[in-house]
């Protein structure tokens, strides 16, 4: 169709990723046949018949289960090198992922086994599908700040690679407060810092991202138009979000994708994104989140490239290559 061809078109960025979500079911046996990991499911279609959620916890639950599987580098590098040769075929030209290391380290998985195996995909990336990336390390916040200060310990050695911290898992009860102090050590390695926020969480999750946290950029932020004194802010600080429309209808934060506050937020003035979160979870890549959303939205063509210069704009690519695109 015409507005396939024209996201198609559009050069884009992709801000918020979760490598572990981008897995998909068939390299997922794939893998697991070769490591001899029993799956809990009998076939890749039973298995995608699991990946139905009401919330954030029962995707978390399953997208966990499925990482179980990652062992060896050659894993991690399968993974993200699927990632980049699938984006690559929609016309992204610049990502910044997310990994979860202490999904792996907890598991007895060293953290430089994960790391290498990214790493050497993402410079395959650049080289061979010239794809600019930035690696961010995301803590999870079911667990504590101390498991979180132990995850920093461990990256140090491979600091040059990683170029910012985020904060992922399950939202609700887990708020930004609660990691003020690895935010701040964060901060002092000189890492970059954003952190999901107003998921499902309440906008005060956002101000405490904001302001306890210090973070640069919010991942998604749903729940930001609740408050006015917030978009006020966001809108003097250019402070960017990473939204996830398809994300956030499988994850039922919203109901139909005609729902999604997405145009509202932009109207507004505040610099929203267009992301997938975990495609190989939520049934689209880049292209698919946005051909969706503009066809429920009625996007035009003005929205569309807006989003993709927004995209660009809240990347942490020096500004000379922003500059190229926007
Ligand atoms: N981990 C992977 N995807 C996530 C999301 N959408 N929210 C919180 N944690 C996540
Ligand atoms: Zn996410």
């Amino acid at each position: 169709s015409e507005l396939k061809n024209i996201i198609q078109g559009i050069p884009k960025t992709e801000l918020h990723l979760h490598l572990e979500g981008s897995f998909e079911p068939e390299l997922m046996f794939e893998i697991a046949k070769r490591n001899n990991i029993p799956l809990d499911y009998e076939s890749v279609n039973a298995l995608k018949k699991a990946y139905k959620f009401n919330n954030l916890q029962e995707f978390l639950d399953i997208y966990y289960l499925g990482a179980k599987v990652l062992i060896y580098e050659q894993d991690f590098f399968d993974l993200t090198w699927a990632y980049l040769t699938k984006v690559h075929s929609q016309n992204v030209v610049h990502v910044e992922v997310f990994f979860d290391p202490q999904t792996h380290t907890e598991r007895g998985v060293p953290f430089n086994v994960v790391i290498n195996g990214i790493k050497k995909a993402l410079e395959k990336g650049k080289e061979e599908l010239n794809i600019s990336y930035k690696l961010i390390m995301s803590y999870l916040r079911h667990l504590s700040e101390d498991d979180a200060f132990k995850t920093l310990e461990e990256a140090l050695p491979f600091k040059h690679w990683i170029d910012g911290v985020g904060l992922d898992s399950s939202e609700v009860g887990n708020p930004p407060s609660k990691f003020i102090n690895v935010f701040e050590a964060s901060a002092k390695q000189g890492f970059k810092l954003v952190a999901h926020a107003g998921e499902e969480g309440p906008v005060e999750y956002i101000w405490e991202a904001l302001d306890l946290l210090k973070i640069d950029r919010i991942d998604h932020g749903n729940r930001c138009l609740d408050d006015d004194k917030l978009v006020q802010k966001l809108i003097q600080d250019k402070t960017a979000l990473t939204l996830c429309p398809l994300s956030n209808l499988e994850l039922k934060v919203i109901q139909n994708m005609e729902d999604h506050n997405i145009v509202e937020i932009l109207d507004r003035g505040i610099v929203a994104t267009i992301n997938s979160d975990d495609p190989a979870y939520f049934g689209g890549y880049m292209n698919e989140n946005y051909y969706e959303t503009a066809k429920a939205l009625k996007l035009n063509t003005t929205h569309l490239k807006q989003l993709a210069i927004n995209g660009f704009e809240a990347s942490w690519l020096p500004l000379e290559d922003k500059e190229k695109h926007i």
